[in-house]
């Protein structure tokens, strides 16, 4: 063992190593997405994302690396979260071992484990924010990630998710939404559907998004410039529920062309975002405060 920027380097040539077991099995996703909440930890891909978690205030428990990005561990790494608490290790293993580790190639080269944090409560979330997205039962951690990188880019102020969507920590997740899950503040809606009556309390125009005929043109569905605006996503295969319809002020759809029936939800969250921030924005209402999205990126 050797020390570097203040912390611990070891060299890990076993696999079973008991020091490293935050980062087995990475391609496991069932035994992954039960242990990783249960355990208190996430996993960050790549030096730039782990970056991004660190400077959102994210700890590290340790970092793996292989040897040729053993000295590319984000400074921010060795920050102490108090004086007198150790640094977080860094774990060095040659690509075999990173691989009989992991289950796969670590082509990115630096994995980290973080710790996660107290989960954000939907309704402080929503007193301050103007336009959120509600995403319904999402299965997918690539369309959960390209929509935290789509909302933290066009400008949303938060993300809820049904207590059965997707995990945006989840490894893809992250990776997808090039940090950008670490950005938009998110909250789980429980219980679910009722809870989602906590958007009409807090004074929001919630718009369902949906293909069908009979909904509003999504350019036409926008309300008056300064509304507070939820705009719900329903899962990959079937769409938004009739319970979560059902709680909708509006229903609007992007015209389809060539008798294609719907869009990735990735897609169609995009498109939303981009049009709903064309409305100029309402000065009387502030958006999401910096404590709540995390240290400025
Ligand atoms: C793959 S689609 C589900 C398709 C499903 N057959 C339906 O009728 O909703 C997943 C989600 O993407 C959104 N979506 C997809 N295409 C859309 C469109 N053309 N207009 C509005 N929303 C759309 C909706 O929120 C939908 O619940």
């Amino acid at each position: 063992m050797t020390a570097e920027g203040d912390g611990p380097v070891v060299v890990i040539d076993d696999p079973a190593d008991p020091r490293v077991s935050d980062y087995v099995a990475l391609t496991d996703v069932a035994l992954r997405r039960r242990r990783e909440p249960e355990q208190g930890l996430f996993i960050a891909e790549g030096e730039r994302v782990i970056e991004r978690a660190l400077r959102a205030g994210y700890q590290p428990r340790s970092v793996l690396v292989s040897p040729a990005r053993r000295h590319g561990v984000p400074a921010g790494f060795w920050a102490r979260p108090s004086p007198g608490q150790p640094a977080a290790p860094v774990y060095v293993a040659g690509p075999a071992v990173l691989a009989a580790i992991t289950g796969f190639e670590v082509h990115r080269g630096a994995l980290a484990s973080m710790c996660r944090r107290e989960p954000l409560d939907a309704a402080r979330l929503l007193a301050t924010a103007r336009r959120v997205l509600v995403c319904e039962d999402l299965v997918s951690h690539t369309n959960l990630g390209a929509i935290f990188r789509s909302a933290a880019g066009l400008g949303m102020d938060a993300v809820l998710l049904s207590p059965r969507c997707a995990d945006p920590l989840y490894r893809r997740s992250v990776r997808v939404s090039m940090g950008e899950v670490f950005a938009v503040p998110y909250a789980r809606l429980e219980p679910w559907p009722a809870a989602l009556s906590l958007l009409r309390m807090s004074g929001f125009e919630v718009v369902a998004l949906t293909p069908a005929a009979d909904a509003q043109e999504l350019t036409a569905a926008w309300a008056a410039p300064d509304d507070r605006v939820a705009v719900l996503l329903g899962t990959e295969g079937s769409g938004l529920t009739d319970e979560v319809l059902a709680t909708a002020t509006r229903r609007a759809r992007i015209p389809m062309a060539h008798g294609v029936d719907s869009l990735n939800v990735a897609a169609t969250a995009a498109i939303a975002c981009y049009v709903l921030g064309l409305r100029p924005p309402a000065p009387s209402v502030p958006s999401a405060p910096s404590a709540l999205a995390g240290p400025a990126r």
